[in-house]
């Protein structure tokens, strides 16, 4: 058996597509705009070579990240990686190679790579039942969600023209929209904010669909503590931040309030949570060489290089102000905490 995750737009308003009197914009909900731009047929995420022709994600800055989820993995005595979100298979091909003995399985929209690996299989929908380690790196970012802002008392959702990136107030928020601003983001007047349930639906649909295992999301995340008073929504194209306009030609993205779908995952089934930074969780899970010392350089100068170079994409990962800061969300459910967590909030 297999589930859709709930990436789809669940508004009701989403569905609505109309002309503005008079001035030929046409207008829908960023959840809709994001998912067409993104998924439908030829969207950002459906072509070309994939995520890597525009951002570097862990997965491709060094081996080290697919390193620490194997040692993960091994600690909760698991053989099955599922990556959610797999983009064209990066993170699958470094595991497989790391250890062919691993049953590899990409969950991802786009087609099935044509060079990956036989034995590394591809879905388009999350399996269940599924007795694993289940990694969504930079996913839940991606998951379309609806914008709301606030004016005095008067909170609306935002529609947008999405061949040009306008907006306009649109109708007021209401039901859960509204419950889970009060619940998570409280909006400040003039603050504006990603509705953030969509991402939680997901994150406890991934946990859900675990019967021994632990899930793993890494991505920007904010805290309840912490929303940022005008959002976080960006647009990312050829390496570079450009105006989020949902026609398909760039990333739209926002930063994830990890502590709701946190939340989420344990009304899924999740027994216990680690939320942390990438930068902590790498480092108990004992990613990161060591930089080689000037004795190896004289002894071995390609090697010395070698080392270098991979003592610092390592870095990387753990970088402040980078890839370091990035949030990390464990959560298990049927299998124990591993120990080598043990230190970590
Ligand atoms: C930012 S990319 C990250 C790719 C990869 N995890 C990495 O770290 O390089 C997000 C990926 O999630 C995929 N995606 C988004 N929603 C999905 C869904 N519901 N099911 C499967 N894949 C999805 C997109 O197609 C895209 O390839």
């Amino acid at each position: 058996m297999a589930q859709r995750l709930a990436s789809r737009c669940v508004h009701r308003v989403c569905e609505g597509l109309w002309m503005s009197g008079g001035t030929g914009q046409r207008w829908m909900t960023w959840c809709a705009a994001t998912q067409q731009a993104l998924y439908a047929d030829g969207g950002f995420y459906r072509r070309g070579t994939g995520p890597v022709d525009h951002f570097r994600t862990s997965v491709h800055e060094s081996p080290g990240f697919a390193e620490a989820l194997l040692t993960l993995a091994r600690a909760a005595d698991l053989d099955v990686v599922v990556d959610l979100g797999s983009g064209r298979g990066e993170l699958l091909r470094t595991l497989h190679a790391l250890d062919p003995t691993l049953r590899l399985v990409g969950v991802e929209l786009a087609d099935r790579p044509d060079d990956l690996p036989d034995v590394i299989g591809w879905s388009s929908s999350l399996p269940s039942d599924l007795d694993a380690l289940v990694v969504a790196n930079e996913w839940l970012d991606n998951v379309p969600v609806d914008i709301a802002r606030r004016a005095g008392d008067d909170v609306r959702l935002l529609v947008v023209d999405p061949t040009s990136g306008a907006e306009a107030p649109g109708a007021p928020v209401t039901g859960r929209d509204l419950d889970w601003l009060d619940l998570w983001w409280p909006l400040p007047d003039g603050g504006r904010a990603e509705i953030g349930h969509p991402r939680d639906d997901a994150w406890a649909a991934t946990v859900g669909s675990i019967r021994r295992g632990i899930a793993v999301a890494a991505d920007y995340e904010h805290r309840l503590a912490e929303r940022p008073f005008a959002g976080s929504l960006a647009g990312y194209l050829a390496g570079r931040q450009v105006p989020p306009v949902p026609d398909g030609s760039c990333d739209i993205t926002s930063h994830v309030a990890l502590d709701s779908c946190a939340a989420a995952g344990m009304r899924a089934g999740a027994t216990w949570t680690v939320h942390t930074t990438q930068r902590q969780a790498l480092q108990a899970l004992g990613a990161g060489r060591p930089k080689p010392s000037y004795d190896d350089a004289r002894r071995d100068p390609a090697a010395y290089l070698a080392a270098l170079s991979r003592a610092s994409a390592d870095a990387e990962l753990t970088r402040r102000g980078g890839l370091g800061d990035f949030g990390w969300l464990v959560q298990g459910r049927g299998a124990p905490r591993p120990r080598l967590l043990d230190q970590l909030p």
